[in-house]
Order: structure tokens, then sequence, then C-alpha cells
């Protein structure tokens, strides 16, 4: 992030807190745009960061929304219906209801289970409108159907008033190997057009979570571009002939945030110097970490000459797994100093164990070069969530 918007976010708010450039976002939507082309829409898995849902609006064509809560987010926003695919593996009678009486068939559905079917297909009857979906396959775990159940499903789809648009699919996130993403999309296609010829159902689009990865780390050669064009030119090889949609959420959202922290202890134990932060474990989160042996995009903010020590940094959790990183070497560290964990826009401000020991959850600042500094959210004390009200 730009030094001088870190300057001024420093010079006037407390830490910990997040900050999101949005003015990235269109960078980093650019760069995903021009290597996947025109055809490939984009689904922002909102997951990954609530916050920047609204800036994200002319950028992205989805949104996948996966609770009731990111739901009401996506309204208090005022994203516009049409965008939403509403996802998740726990969809509940009264949600769906109320999506559907409030926003009628704009939204689209994801099926997770027969349940869904049931729970879509009885609604659908009774009021006697056609409900949008995607059948979601599972890669083997507690998510999606079998293979066999979509085909049940599609064989038997002119019985009623669902229209499955198509096939949503996703197996993880950060994966690194492109020949992953080249066995998943010759499934995927091979399924799709399976589907025309054993049932003559046509796929009109397939959403796809890549899972596409973010490097985070020092010793790591980052080849986000190189794995971008490589899943750009296997979508080229597609022949099922519907639209794909991509759904991410973590390549979108990291590049536009930093974590900020301040230093409010030193100490050196056994010859190992200690330095303890007002944040911790519980706001920032770099997935791929191992024991905090790997360095991160780390800046020290009040660099100043003098002798280099290799600190530990810690946070303010009282357990001993809160170690941000190990043996960083920082130069003339001292309490009061501010450290910068960048490429944090994604998911450190919702992974987070946030409730654990009753801390702070942490301001969260939005910046554009047209808006400047927004407060998104205020620091939240936590304590009256763990303990009953009198
Ligand atoms: C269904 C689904 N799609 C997309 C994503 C986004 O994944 P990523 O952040 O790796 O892009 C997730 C993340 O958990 C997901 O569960």
């Amino acid at each position: 992030m730009n030094e001088s918007i870190l300057k001024q976010a420093i010079s006037q708010y407390k830490t910990p807190f997040y900050i999101f450039n949005t003015d990235l976002l269109a960078v980093q939507i650019n760069k995903l745009r021009t290597a996947l082309g025109p055809d490939v829409e984009l689904c922002y898995a909102m997951k990954a960061n609530p916050f920047i849902i609204k800036e994200l609006q002319d950028l992205v064509d989805f949104y996948e929304v996966c609770s009731p809560g990111e739901f009401r987010i996506c309204e208090r926003a005022q994203i516009n219906m049409n965008q939403v695919v509403m996802s998740g593996v726990y969809k509940n009678q009264s949600d769906i209801e109320y999506a559907l009486n409030q926003y009628g068939n704009q939204i689209i559905y994801t099926i997770e289970s027969l349940t869904h079917w049931q729970l879509i297909e009885n609604y659908a009857l009774k009021q006697q409108i056609t409900i949008r979906v995607l059948l979601r396959l599972t890669s083997g775990n507690q998510f999606g159907m079998d293979e066999s159940l979509i085909r049940q499903i599609i064989e038997n789809r002119h019985q009623n008033f669902i229209s499955i648009d198509g096939i949503q699919f996703f197996s993880g996130t950060q994966k690194k190997s492109i020949h992953k993403y080249e066995n998943e999309l010759n499934m995927l296609d091979q399924f799709c057009c399976d589907l025309k010829k054993q049932y003559d159902f046509t796929v009109k689009k397939l959403e796809y979570g890549p899972g596409l990865p973010v490097y985070y780390f020092e010793d790591e050669t980052d080849e986000e571009e190189l794995i971008l064009g490589g899943l750009s030119q296997l979508i080229k090889k597609l022949t099922f002939g519907g639209k794909i949609a991509l759904e991410l959420g973590r390549s979108i959202a990291a590049p536009c945030g930093a974590y900020v922290t301040s230093i409010v202890d030193t100490k050196i134990n056994k010859n190992q110097p200690y330095c303890i932060v007002d944040g911790g474990i519980h706001q920032v989160n770099y997935y791929g970490q191992m024991l905090a042996m790997k360095k991160p995009p780390l800046i020290h903010w009040n660099k100043r000459s003098g002798e280099t020590r290799e600190w530990t940094v810690c946070g303010s959790l009282c357990t001993i797994n809160d170690v941000l990183v190990k043996q960083y070497p920082f130069t003339s560290l001292q309490t009061g100093d501010t450290l910068i964990f960048e490429k944090t826009g994604a998911y450190s401000v919702t992974e987070g164990i946030s409730l654990f020991l009753s801390r702070e959850l942490p301001q969260v600042l939005l910046y554009s070069e047209q808006n400047q500094f927004r407060i998104a959210r205020n620091m939240i004390l936590t304590d009256h969530l763990n303990y009953f009200h009198s």
C-alpha cells in the first residue's frame, strides 16, 4: 500500500486496525479480467472480506453469499439482488422464504443437498414461480452433492418449477498446482458434456471456484501471473458451450489490505528477543503460515539505523500459539513502533478467533483517493459478548 496513505492512517487512528485501499480493487480486477478475457464472469466470494462489497459492485458480476448474515450485509449495502448467488451448506426454510418473498426470483440459489432442492421446489410450487439454481457438485466433503444425485435431479427436472442454470464446484483455496485446475476443469467439462448427451440438459453456466493462490511469504517465488495465465488457457479449452463464472475471494481481496499493530512491550527471554503487539493471531492470518516460521510481507514503520536482531513477534492473547512471526530481522526495534502486515485484505478480518480473551475487534478503515478515509467499523469491545447481561 502507498506510503503516504499508511502515514496518514498511522497518524490518525489507534492501532490495531485494518485498512483496505479500495482503489486497489479496480487494479486487481483489471489484472484478473485482462488475463481471463471478457467471456469469464467474476463472482466475489464475500466471506473473504465483506467490508469491500459495495466498492466491488461495478467491478464484479456476482457475489457468492453464504449465510443469512452475509445476505443481510448485501441488503444493507444495497447490492443488486440480480448479482447474488445464495450459496452455503445450511439453508433454512425461513431464510430462503424471506429472500424469495422479498426479491422473487432475482437471486440464484445453489443446491447442496436433496433437502435444499425440496425446500426450493416446495416454495416454487406454492408460489408458482420459477427459481433459478446451480447444482453444487461435491469434491468429496460435506459440500455439494454426489454426481449420481445431480444426474437424478437433472433427469427428473421437467416435473417442477426450478430452472437449473448449471453446476457449481469449489474444492479448496490457495491451489498452487496448474495440474489441479486442469484435472478439475477436465472433469467438469466432461460432466457437463455428459449431461447434454445423456439428458439433453444444457449447462448454461459453470460456476467454478479455482482457489487462486496469493503468494504471501518471502521465500516463495510469486507465480500468481503464471497460474492465472494457465487457468485462462484451460478455460479457453472448455467444450461444454456455456458461460463460466469464477468464484474468487482471496485473489480479489488480499492485495487491498494492510493490518497495522503497535509494539507494546519488548523483552529478551533465554536469549531470544520478543516483542508483544497490541493485535495478534485473532486478527491477522496468512494461509500457509507454519508455526510462524515463514516471513509474511511486513513493514517496520519506524525504520532507524542501529543493530539488527531477530525478533519474535507475539500477539496479546494468553496462548503460546499467539506468534505472528518468528525471528524476523528488525533494526533497532522499540516499544511504541508500528508494524504493518501487508496483503491482509482477505480472510484476516473475518477468520480470526476474535472472541478469545475478550479482546477488542479492531477498527476497519476504507481508503480511496475519492473518499479518503472512512471508518467502516469502529473498534468494538467484545467482553459483553462473553458474559451475560445483568
Ligand atoms: C464455495 C466457495 N467459493 C469460493 C470461495 C473462495 O475461495 P478463494 O478465497 O480461495 O478464492 C470459497 C472459499 O471458501 C468457497 O467456499
